[in-house]
């Protein structure tokens, strides 16, 4: 697939859009009920004013992270979505080698339509796994504890969705997922969940051997729970707009959230990234790192490995751009005085 075209994240989707079916794609591409939040997370970055400072040495940009004990070159990770055959036959195979070609951690979705195995075996990079916790403790622990076996480092949690939102267009595109694709970690038999509450969280801990990050908090209040449940870090995430309507975007929710934080456990952030401004913005406002969901099925579903590795690239050489125009050389300058 010729990518030279491909200039940032928006050209990747109208490819992607370009070779998807109708179905797939609007699985992808839509959000919760009238897809207010799912606007407003992108809106809500494109109103954030940068500051630029000039004249400082920006001749070595180091964009260098640590979270939880391991280094990342640039800190945009791959965010856990689900069904990936559906956008490309190799599916997670795929993603795992081009989240191994662009340097990215790749999170796992539960709902991986290939084994946890067999991507480890084809991750050359970090992957950590996100799990859905559901009724069945015996199923969960063992899938917490293959994850671990097979070298998945880190545990996400979702705790956003009690139930699936009002996926009003999902419903009209008659999305299903097609009887040739599995979820091998989430057999159907489990999909029927109580609701998830702190004891779980508490439960998942005594027997994690890898740090327990919360995805999905938007409520400071429930930020200083999750401090206090002793877990190692919180995702502000709205599920890309794709559960409840209305709620704030990511990027309005951050500062409140960081500030209640303080810097005591790392604060990861996703919802409308598509720009290295976003990713500064984002930084800015309290985010040790971010994800994206969306851009990498479209660049899955536009060119596999190649495609994933794109959008990465991309993202990283937006950030770089970034902080040698605004004036800063590392993400430790990456602070509030960024912001207009
Ligand atoms: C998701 N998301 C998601 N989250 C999760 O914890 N488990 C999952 O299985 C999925 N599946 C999923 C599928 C698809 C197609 C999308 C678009 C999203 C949410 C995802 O992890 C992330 O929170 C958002 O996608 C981030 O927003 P952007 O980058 O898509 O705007």
């Amino acid at each position: 697939v010729d990518l030279s075209g491909m200039l940032n994240l928006f050209d990747l989707e109208k490819m992607a859009e370009r070779k998807m079916t109708t179905m797939a794609y609007e699985y992808v591409a839509s959000g919760a009920a009238d897809e207010w939040t799912l606007r407003w997370n992108r809106e809500a970055l494109d109103a954030i004013k940068l500051k630029p400072t000039v004249l400082s040495d920006v001749s070595q940009l180091d964009t260098r992270v640590t979270l939880f004990g391991h280094e990342l070159p640039y800190p945009i990770l791959i965010a856990p979505t689900a069904y990936h055959k559906l956008m490309h036959p190799e599916g997670e195979l795929a993603t795992a080698r081009g989240a191994g070609a662009a340097s990215a951690v790749y999170v796992v979705s539960s709902f991986t339509t290939t084994p946890l195995s067999d991507i480890a075996e084809a991750a050359t990079q970090p992957l950590w796994f996100q799990l859905y916790v559901r009724d069945d403790r015996e199923f969960t622990k063992d899938i917490v504890q293959e994850a671990e076996a097979h070298g998945y480092r880190v545990l996400c949690v979702t705790v956003d969705t009690a139930v699936t939102g009002v996926r009003n267009r999902q419903q009209r595109a008659n999305f299903t997922l097609p009887d040739d694709m599995q979820t091998p970690h989430m057999p159907g038999s489990l999909l029927e969940q109580k609701p998830l509450t702190w004891k779980d969280i508490e439960w998942l801990q005594s027997f994690a051997k890898t740090p327990v990050l919360l995805k999905g908090i938007l409520n400071p209040d429930d930020a200083e729970k999750a401090v206090q449940a002793g877990v190692s870090g919180i995702i502000v995430s709205n599920h890309g707009g794709r559960n409840l309507d209305t709620v704030p975007a990511t990027i309005e929710a951050l500062p409140r959230i960081a500030e209640k934080i303080d810097r005591r456990i790392p604060v990861l952030m996703d919802g409308g990234i598509r720009r290295g401004t976003d990713v500064v913005k984002a930084i800015a406002l309290g985010a040790s790192a971010v994800l994206v969901g969306k851009p990498v099925c479209f660049g899955l579903a536009s060119a596999g490995a190649e495609g994933v590795a794109k959008v990465m690239e991309i993202l990283r050489n937006e950030l770089e751009l970034t902080m040698a125009l605004t004036g800063r050389a590392s993400l430790a300058h990456i602070d509030r005085s960024v912001i207009w």
